[in-house]
Order: C-alpha cells, then structure tokens, then sequence
C-alpha cells in the first residue's frame, strides 16, 4: 500500500443482514473507491450491542458480514478488511474522545432520539455514546475520505468537530474527514412507506429488500412497491414513491432520471416496477453467488480477517500512541 493514496474508512453493523439501502447508499461505492484509495473497511461488532443480541446468533452475522462485503467486492489484496472488536484500539479512542465531546451534541443526535423513542425499555449508555465510538472508528485511521449513506451525515459532522476540537488543543493529531454520499440512492426509502429509510429492523418484510433475496421474492417486492397517485414514471417532490424508484433503478443500472423517464414515457407503474424488479435481481445475482462461496470457505474467511485485523492493529496504535502522548497519558 502506498503512502501518498488517501485514506477510505467506512464500518457497517453486522447485524439482520445487509439491505439494497445499504448496498446502494455505501458498499457500491467501498468497491469503486479502491481503484482510487486506500481503504479500510470494518464490520463494526462493538456498534451493534446497543441492541441485545444472542451470541451464537452475532457469531454467526459477523463471518456472514464478513463474506457478503467480499462479495460485494471488498478486495482484501487492495484493501484492510477487519472486525472492530478485533481492534482494542477502538474502544480505548471512544473513552478518550468522549471526553472532549459534550452531552449536549450527544443529545442532539437524531438517531439517539429516535432509537430511543421507539425502544425506551434499553435507552443504555452506548446507545448514546455510539457516535463517539464511530468517530474513535474514522480518527484512529487519519481518514480523509468516509463513504456513508445520508443517514450518517450528522454521526461524521460530529466526528469532524471532535477531531477539530482536539487539534485545537493539542496541535495536528486527526486528519479532519470528508463524507462521501453516492450522488442517486444515497437515501433509499421503504418500499411501503417511501417517507421512512429503508431499514432492516422494519418489521414488514415488503418493506426491505435483503441482499440475500431470492430473485422472486425482490421481484414480487417491487410489484408490491407503493407507488403515487396518477401514472407517470417521473421524479418529482409529491412523488416519493416513484421517486425512491428511480433512484434505485439509477442505482442498479447507471442510468440517469432523464433516461428512465423517456425509457417508461407512456407506459405505467406497473411495467415499471417490475423493470426495476428484475434490474435489481440480476444486479443482486452475481453478489449471491459470491456470497455463497466466500462463505462456504472458512479458511479464507478466517485468513483475511486475521491479517486485516493485524494490518489495522499497526495503524491503530500509532494514532493511539500519539493521543496518549499528547494528552499526558505518556
Ligand atoms: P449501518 O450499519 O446502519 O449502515 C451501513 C451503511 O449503509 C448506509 N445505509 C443506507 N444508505 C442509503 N439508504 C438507506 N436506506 C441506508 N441504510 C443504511 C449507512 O449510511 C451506512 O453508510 N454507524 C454506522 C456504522 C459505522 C461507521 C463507522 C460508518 C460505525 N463506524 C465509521 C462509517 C465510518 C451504521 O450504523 O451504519
């Protein structure tokens, strides 16, 4: 790896698999950026205890995690793959730097209030102090670059102004990071409800396609798909559900708005939706088929993290060293 090449960092939770909003809004682009960058991906464990888990069950996710990201192209020859928890570093950054960050921004998160308003009996401690452990995440590896969906755009604001604020009074510690949003899809919306994200944890299964979605099922999700009244495959604000869509149509395909619009001129939801059904199973297929390989192959599987865990352990460190230095801990 070469040291001029700026640095990705990015992390997804391993847990109740991965979505087309996931897929669409950040791990297409994981793959494309390693052409460009150097980059290092995680499957971030630590984040995901916010919510109980059963542990044979979070074992069992986090390989899953593991082989799906390859499959989506995470190249471990190119680039660091490695499970967060296998990094101590991590969670010794998070105590440090959640003191420099004030409860008041904690509060202000918005996934904080609404994580905590649909599920008031686990309102814990790392609910709250999350966003300070995904700073820890993109810090410790001086990143430039952090490709993430919209819905992570206020997690990596904080991170900025904590790296900020520490430089402020210790001198350069952080590289200060950019957000990388995808320019279509970067928001992708339930499929029954296009006001909502698409999220793994709804709990109406048309509401979310799976990467792991067999081809019928994404097609009969699609058909299902809520659409907006009148019938005219065009992006507009009182179109959300068209809208949603095309953006993920645009997504899967490359094509612009404009494009698809002329390509459905005079021709219904219907034909539509199940256009967009059937370029989402074949972009889907390929990545499936992977899935199921890396998987099956546990020595690989156990290779790759080993040594991206060790990988990332020497960077880690030395932004470590240097924060413990800094702050008198050394
Ligand atoms: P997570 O695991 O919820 O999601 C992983 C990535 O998928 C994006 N995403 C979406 N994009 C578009 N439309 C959607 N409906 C959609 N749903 C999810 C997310 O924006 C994210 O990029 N806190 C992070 C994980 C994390 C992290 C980090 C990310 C921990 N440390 C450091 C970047 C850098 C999370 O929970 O993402």
């Amino acid at each position: 790896m070469e040291e001029y090449k700026k640095r990705v960092f990015s992390g997804i939770q391993p847990t109740g698999g991965f979505t087309l909003g996931n897929y669409l809004g950040a791990l297409r682009q994981w793959d494309t950026l390693q052409n460009e960058y150097d980059c290092i991906y995680s499957v971030v464990d630590l984040h995901s205890l916010t919510v109980r888990q059963d542990p044979a069950t979070l074992r069992r996710q986090i390989r899953e995690s593991a082989a799906m990201l390859l499959a989506c192209g995470v190249d471990p020859d190119r680039s660091i793959l490695f499970i967060q928890g296998d990094v101590h570093q991590h969670a010794e950054l998070s105590w440090l730097l959640s003191c420099y960050t004030q409860f008041g921004e904690l509060s202000r998160m918005t996934q904080f209030k609404d994580k905590s308003s649909k599920h008031p009996e686990n309102v814990n401690g790392g609910l709250f102090t999350y966003p300070v452990l995904m700073a820890a995440d993109i810090l410790l590896y001086q990143t430039n670059l952090v490709p993430i969906g919209a819905d992570q755009k206020q997690h990596l604001e904080l991170a900025r102004n904590i790296a900020i604020r520490f430089n402020g009074i210790y001198g350069d510690v952080f590289t200060v990071p950019e957000g990388f949003f995808p320019k279509v899809a970067a928001r992708v919306m339930s499929l029954q409800d296009p006001t909502s994200k698409m999220s793994k944890s709804d709990e109406n299964q048309n509401a979310k396609v799976m990467l792991t979605d067999d081809g019928d099922a994404i097609i009969r999700k699609f058909r299902r798909a809520v659409t907006d009244s009148g019938n005219e495959v065009r992006a507009a604000e009182d179109k959300p559900g068209v809208t949603n869509l095309m953006s993920i149509y645009s997504g899967v395909t490359g094509r612009s708005f404009d494009e698809i619009e002329r390509e459905f001129d005079g021709k219904g939801y219907g034909e539509f939706k199940s256009a967009v059904g059937e370029a989402v199973r074949d972009a889907l297929a390929p990545i499936q088929e992977r899935y199921k390989e890396n998987l099956a192959d546990k020595d690989m599987l156990n290779d790759v993290l080993k040594t991206g865990a060790e990988r990332a352990s020497i960077l880690a460190a030395r932004t470590l060293r240097k924060v413990r230095r800094k702050i008198g801990l050394d």
